[in-house]
């Protein structure tokens, strides 16, 4: 982990961005692969893909440093979404650079980190086909990106395909965990469990939401953390359930229409609703699977443009019948 400093002006997300590739947490199998190659030098073309956060761009610089070592300087071209990557660049900057000469040691290769790869246009990945056969010997592709089917096929069928998924909520704590320790902040256990619940598996986000609960409050809990997110409180969500479980339509729809009048849209409320009846909501399976089945339905109808009021009142009113239909049981 990165040494400490006072320096409150640095995001934590690049303080604490592992240089190594035994520091990046979770996805092992994928990280064994890399470190695979990282030590016999002779890196495929790759293409490494998942959702945001969860250190794709961090594994392919950390591969490409351990790899290179002190060469990296040279041996390596990074284009983000940030430069421009038409075709012209492709025919200009990247063939220039798979033609340079730079010393490497035996059984090294050129590197060229094509970052947000999913952002290329169909007509740039195409020029870059050939280019990425002919240059082989010389120069070896790293591709980052969210979704791999933006890649064009014949660029997928020249690369080995490495998949990220989101990082489990172990993994994140543990990081957490170890930012707090190194930055003296001030925590409470609940505090983090909110970080991790409204991360969703993003790592960017979990550390983002804690620097600014901790820079923000001093102090991060449970409240705090809410503050910051802004999102639905599970709490607040956890009681609406709740009163679905025990039929009391009436005292959903009040408390639903308390939290849709704080001014949280309609998809942040479904989405909040969803993870609290799947993690936290404590009712035998059968119960559950049908709930999940309304808040789905439900789902469907906001995503679709309707989003109002009355399709969240409707959705408590199915729960509340759902639960009548099944023999629910809540803990004392
Ligand atoms: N697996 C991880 N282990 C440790 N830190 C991580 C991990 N994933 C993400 N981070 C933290 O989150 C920050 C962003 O990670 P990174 O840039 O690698 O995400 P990404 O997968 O490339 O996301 P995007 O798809 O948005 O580009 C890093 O600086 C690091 O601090
Ligand atoms: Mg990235």
């Amino acid at each position: 982990m990165a040494s400490t400093t006072d320096d409150f002006e640095v995001p934590w997300v690049e303080k604490y961005r592992p240089n190594k590739l035994d520091d990046v947490v979770g996805n092992e199998q994928t990280l064994d692969r890399l470190k695979v190659i990282a030590e016999e030098g002779n890196m495929p073309n790759v293409i490494i893909c998942g959702p945001p956060g969860t250190g794709k761009t961090t594994s392919v610089h950390a591969l490409a440093h351990t790899m290179l070592g002190d060469a990296y300087a040279n041996a390596v071209l990074e284009l983000n979404a940030s430069d421009s990557r038409g075709i012209e660049v492709v025919r200009n900057t990247i063939k220039m650079f798979t033609q340079k000469k730079v010393t490497l040691p035996p059984g090294q290769h050129k590197v060229i980190i094509l970052d947000e790869a999913d952002s290329m246009t169909a007509s740039a990945q195409q020029a870059l086909r050939r280019t990425m056969e002919i240059y082989s010997h010389t120069t070896r592709f790293a591709l980052a990106c969210n979704v791999s089917t933006k890649i064009i096929e014949p660029i997928q069928s020249r690369c080995a395909i490495l998949r990220f998924s989101r990082l489990s909520e172990e993994e994140i704590l543990l990081r957490l965990q170890q930012v707090c320790e190194a930055e003296q902040v001030s925590y409470s256990p609940d505090g983090l469990e909110a970080i991790i619940f409204t991360a969703e598996g993003d790592m960017r986000n979990a550390l983002n939401n804690l620097q600014a609960t901790h820079s923000g409050f001093g102090h991060v809990d449970q409240a705090n953390v809410f503050k910051v997110c802004d999102q639905p409180h599970p709490g607040v969500v956890l009681e609406i359930l709740k009163s679905c479980v025990e039929g009391d339509c009436a005292k959903a729809s009040r408390r639903m229409k308390a939290l849709y009048d704080t001014g949280y849209s309609s998809n942040d409320i479904i989405g909040t609703v969803f993870r609290v009846c799947k993690n936290q909501l404590e009712v035998n399976e059968g119960a559950k699977l049908e709930m999940i089945k309304e808040v789905g339905f439900t789902h469907v109808r906001v995503a679709d443009g309707v989003n109002s009021l009355l399709q969240l009142m409707g959705m408590c009113a199915r729960l509340c019948r759902v639960a009548q239909q099944q023999s629910t049981t809540l803990p004392s």
